[in-house]
Parts: structure tokens; C-alpha cells; sequence
């Protein structure tokens, strides 16, 4: 489909995007976040796709580009010089570890395999070059996907661990408070945050969170992000489900691609840590909760809330029917607290917040992959139900970050890329994650087994 062709509500949304392009790399949002954010940039693509296929690969082949050396891909890519946000490099400090340009020292969900397996299949006109294009990138996800297990799972436990509650991607959720309030933050001095200079202050986190955030960062550069010292010694070490369900898809994702292109070795390699994983994940229910939710590795302690990740888990593979058929029934009992959902935290638990960020807004992505998975589980009326309020919400209050699930007021910042795109994607896929492609495979898991 050409930009031309596109309704007024979707050129809006390609409007965004095209005013966020940076050439070659999206912006999330131009005051507020003035880099290429990882899970941004992968999500974002989905939305260049529609229109702009072209402009859709090299999204996520200037992500993968920033590639360290040992695997990890960062969650902000410093292109350009820009003041207005903090922290910059010289925070983070990986002057010495990052190629050109500068980065942060953390990650962020990869959900960028499962992205390019769309583009992949979608991607239809001329095959060979499309199937080009991924085999490039292959190899990448590999190593990422290998990074993860190495540096953010040394034992074993099959389970990946995050180092600082950015890399969730989820920043300020109430699962963080807990063991961020051991964390000596003493040593980190003042500083100026620039978030609060542009978004009302009642949105954001509290200066005490960043406090602790910003002694995680130093933590970090002093030991110059060496793995093996943060996996040991770092203060914050948390296995949560939204991470570990993304990394299970997005396994799961690289597995078709890699048979599909006769990358064997790829394959086989992302099929033995996906084995590792799906039985890792377990780990993560709670029966005192009901549901997958977030685990403290340093002191072996559940979080005592369901999260918007906690859903994930159908995005991440298949779950059993009693399983995923209860998980179908606590999820809609969350919607009949709320006007719209999905909130990003228990709407039932006292540390809810409607419109503090993570602590309850709902955000649009995050519904696009939860009723990916609803799909797949049969659950499509929950799925049609997300899908709507999404729209509603957009229509409501426009591409903000995210939403109030209460009143449906829009938050953070505007003219917002991930939403802009996942709108735009989403109303051309109405039913969801049904990919008719001449061009790949199905990856349900039964299926992979045959
Ligand atoms: C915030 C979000 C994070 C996102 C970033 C850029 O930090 O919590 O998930 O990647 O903004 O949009």
C-alpha cells in the first residue's frame, strides 16, 4: 500500500512516523526521547512496513548495527549530540566499548526477531531480496539471543535476569520498588533530570526512583558493564515474565526463519536455548498470585502483583489450556475494573496507579503482543475487546505514550511513534497475528515439532 492509499486516521499515523524519522533511524518522540530506542525502533518497523517496506528494514538493520561485540544490542543509540536528555554517554560511559555512536550499557525486550519475521512474510514483492535481507540479520538476533543466556542467565536457571529496571522496558512498575530498596544510592550525587522539564511530574517516576536508577548506572560503568561482575555483584537482579516471554517468541521466531532460510546452525543453536528457556519460565507462577510474575533473584522473592507482562506469556508460546483459560478469565475481571485496558499493573492492587507511567497506564504495544497471544490461544473476543479499546483510546486522546486505563487521558509524550505504528499495523491485520505469506512457515510449536 502506498502512503496515497492510506485512510486520513492512518496517514496521520504515517505522518508521525515519516516527522519522527531521523534518516535511517525513528525517534520515539521528538522532545522527549531524541535517540533510537531498541524496542521502540523494532516495534516501529512494523508500522513503516504498511507503507514503506524499505524504510521498514533499515529500522531494524540500523538497531541490530549497534551491535557490542559480546551480543548485546543497546537500548539507546546516541546518534547525535543532543542535551536535552538524561542520561547522555557520558553516564553510561561505554565510550570505549561501543562502535560509533555511543550507547547505553543496558538492553532492552528483543522483540526485534519477531518483528523481522513479519517483515519477512510480508514483505512479498521481490522474495530473493527480502530473504536476503533477513539472512543478513540472522546471524545478529543469534548472537543477541546468545548474549542473553550468557550474560543474564550464567547458571543455568533458564530464567534471563535484568540488570536495571530499564532493560524490562517497563521502567517504573511496582515489582522494581521492592528490591530497588536495596540499593545504596549514597554515591550518586545530584544531577538534572530533563524527563520532568517536558512531562507533568505526576506522570513520571519520583526522584527517588531515578535515584536508584542512576545508581545502577554507575554500578554499571564502574565496572565498565563487564557481564560476569554484574551477574555476581549487582544489586538489582531480577527475572521478570515480559523479558523472558519476549526472548521465548522471539526464539520461537528466529527458529522458523532460520529453517526457512537453511540456516541450520542458527536453528539448532536457538532451539536448544529455547528449550532452556520454556522450562526456565515456569519458575516465574506464583500460585499465591495466580500467574506469571516477577521474581527477585538476589533474595528469592515473587512480587506480589500480575503486571501487563505477567499476559505475555501467550504471546511468548503455547500454554496449557487450564492454564491459559484461567489466565483468559483473571485478565477480563482486570477489564471490568477499568474503562479501558490494558493496564500496565493490577487495576485490584494498592500500589495501582492510573496515570504514573507503569504503575497502570495502558500502552498500545504492549496490547498488540498480549492479543497476539490471546489469538493464539483461541481467546479472540479478549483479543477483538483490546484491540478496540486501543483504538479508542487513540481516538480519544491521539498517539500519546500511553493512557489512563480510568479516564482515558493520554500521557507523557505526543505525536508518539510505537503508538502511531501499532495502530497503523494493527488496523491493517484487524484479526491480529494471522499471516497468510507465501513466503513462511507457521511456528506453532506442534507444528515446529513435526
Ligand atoms: C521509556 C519506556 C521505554 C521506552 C522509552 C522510549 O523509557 O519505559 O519502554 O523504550 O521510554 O520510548
Amino acid at each position: 500500500m502506498t502512503l496515497n492509499e492510506l485512510n486520513p486516521k492512518n496517514r496521520r499515523a504515517a505522518d508521525i512516523l515519516i516527522a519522527n524519522d531521523r534518516g535511517g533511524y525513528t525517534v520515539p518522540s521528538a522532545k522527549l526521547y531524541p535517540f533510537q530506542w531498541n524496542w521502540d525502533s523494532a516495534l516501529v518497523a512494523l508500522g513503516f512496513s504498511i507503507f514503506d517496506p524499505d524504510r521498514a528494514w533499515q529500522e531494524v538493520e540500523s538497531l541490530l548495527s549497534a551491535q557490542w561485540d559480546n551480543g548485546m544490542v543497546p537500548h539507546i543509540i546516541f546518534w547525535k549530540v543532543e542535551k536535552s536528555y538524561f542520561p547522555g554517554p557520558d553516564q553510561w560511559g561505554t565510550a570505549d566499548i561501543a562502535h560509533n555512536p555511543p550507547t547505553s550499557g543496558i538492553t532492552q525486550p528483543p522483540v526485534a526477531a519477531t518483528v523481522i519475521q513479519r517483515l519477512l512474510a510480508e514483505d512479498v514483492d521481490d522474495i530473493d531480496a527480502t530473504r536476503d535481507r533477513a539472512a543478513k540479520l540472522l546471524p545478529k538476533l543469534d548472537r543477541w539471543h546468545q548474549w542473553f543466556l550468557d550474560a543474564r542467565d550464567p547458571d543455568g536457571l533458564g530464567i534471563v535476569a535484568i540488570m536495571h529496571p530499564w532493560e524490562s522496558g517497563r521502567d517504573n512498575l511496582p515489582d522494581w520498588d521492592r528490591p530497588l530498596s536495596f540499593i545504596d544510592t549514597t554515591g550518586v550525587g545530584t544531577y538534572h533530570r530533563r524527563d520532568t522539564d517536558i512531562v507533568n511530574e505526576d506522570e513520571r517516576p519520583k526522584n527517588n526512583d531515578y535515584d536508584h536508577y542512576m545508581a545502577l548506572v554507575k554500578f554499571g560503568r564502574d565496572c565498565n558493564w563487564d557481564t560476569a561482575t554484574i551477574s555476581r555483584d549487582c544489586p538489582f537482579w531480577v527475572a521478570e515474565p515480559g523479558m523472558n516471554a519476549i526472548l521465548r517468541r522471539a526464539e520461537r521466531d528466529l527458529i522458523a526463519m532460520a529453517k526457512l532460510l537453511g540456516m541450520d546452525d542458527i536453528a539448532t543453536r536457538a532451539a536448544s536455548r529455547l528449550a532452556r528457556l520454556d522450562t526456565g519460565f515456569e519458575k516465574l507462577w506464583s500460585d499465591d498470585v495466580g500467574g506469571y510474575v516477577t521474581l527477585d533473584l538476589r533474595r528469592d522473592e515473587y512480587a506480589t502483583g500480575l503486571t501487563s507482562g505477567s499476559w505475555l506469556a501467550l504471546f511468548a508460546g503455547h500454554v496449557e489450556p487450564k492454564r491459559a483459560g484461567k489466565m483468559a478469565t483473571t485478565l477480563s475481571h482486570w477489564l471490568t475494573q477499568v474503562d479501558r485496558g490494558v493496564p500496565s499493573f493490577d487495576p485490584n492492587h494498592e500500589l495501582f496507579d492510573s496515570i504514573r507511567y507503569w504503575r497502570g497506564p495502558v500502552w498500545a504495544m504492549v496490547n498488540w503482543m498480549i492479543a497476539t497471544g490471546l489469538i493464539e490461544h483461541g481467546e479472540t473476543d479478549l483479543a477483538e475487546r483490546i484491540r478496540a479499546d486501543t483504538e479508542a483510546l487513540i481516538e480519544q486522546s491521539d498517539y500519546r505514550e500511553y493512557f489512563c486505563p480510568v479516564t482515558g487521558r493520554g500521557g507523557g509524550g505526543s505525536d508518539f511513534s510505537w503508538t502511531a505504528s501499532m495502530s497503523l499495523y494493527w488496523a491493517s491485520r484487524p484479526t491480529g497475528d494471522v499471516i497468510n505469506s507465501p513466503v513462511l512457515t507457521p511456528t506453532t510449536p506442534e507444528q515446529e515439532a513435526k
